[in-house]
C-alpha cells in the first residue's frame, strides 16, 4: 500500500516534472503575437517598395535598398513562430499548417529565395528589375496566404 502510494506519488512529481517543462516552452498566445508582428514588420517594409515600384511615390533607391536588406533577415523570422499547438487563439494561422508542414516551409523557403532576389537587385541600381522581383516576392506571399492563412 505505501509501496503503491509511493510509486504514485513519484509518477505524480514526474508528471509534474514534465508539465513545469512544458510551461516552460513558449505559450501558444506568445507565439501568434510573435509571428503577427514580425509579419508587420515585414509588411511595413515591404509595401514601400510596392508604392515605389508602381509610380505612388518617388522612387528612392537608398530606401528600396534598406528596406529589402530588413525584409531579408525578417523572412527567415516567421518560421519558428508557428510552433506546435498554436493553431488556437486570435490567429488567423490554418490548422493545416501544423498537419502540412513540408508544404508550408516549402512556400517559406520560396518566399526567403524570392525575398534574397529582391534585395540582390535592390542594389544594382536597376528599377525595372526590383519592380519585376517585387511582383515575384508578392506572389510568394500570396501563395502561402491563399492556401496556410483564413480570410
Ligand atoms: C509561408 C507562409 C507565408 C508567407 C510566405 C507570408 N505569409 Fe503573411 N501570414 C501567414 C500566416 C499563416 C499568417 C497568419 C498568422 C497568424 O494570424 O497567426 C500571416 C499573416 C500576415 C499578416 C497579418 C499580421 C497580423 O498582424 O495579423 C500580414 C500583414 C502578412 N502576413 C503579410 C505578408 C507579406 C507582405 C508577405 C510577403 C512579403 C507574407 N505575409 C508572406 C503566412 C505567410
Amino acid at each position: 500500500m505505501i509501496r503503491k502510494l509511493l510509486q504514485s506519488s513519484l509518477v505524480g512529481l514526474l508528471s509534474l516534472n514534465i508539465g513545469a517543462l512544458g510551461a516552460a516552452e513558449v505559450k501558444p498566445e506568445d507565439a501568434v503575437e510573435y509571428r503577427q508582428s514580425v509579419y508587420t514588420l515585414i509588411k511595413w517594409n515591404f509595401a514601400p517598395i510596392g508604392a515605389m515600384v508602381k509610380g505612388q511615390v518617388p522612387y528612392d533607391a537608398a530606401a528600396v535598398a534598406r528596406h529589402a536588406a530588413f525584409l531579408e533577415t525578417l523572412s527567415k523570422m516567421p518560421l519558428e513562430g508557428f510552433t506546435p499547438g498554436s493553431d488556437v487563439g486570435d490567429t488567423k494561422a490554418k490548422p493545416e499548417i501544423w498537419k502540412n508542414r513540408q508544404e508550408f516551409e516549402k512556400l517559406m523557403g520560396d518566399f526567403q529565395e524570392q525575398v534574397n532576389k529582391l534585395n540582390q537587385v535592390a542594389g544594382s541600381g536597376s528599377q525595372t528589375a526590383v519592380k519585376e522581383q517585387f511582383g515575384a516576392t508578392a506572389k510568394s506571399c500570396k501563395n502561402c496566404h491563399d492556401k496556410f492563412r483564413k480570410e
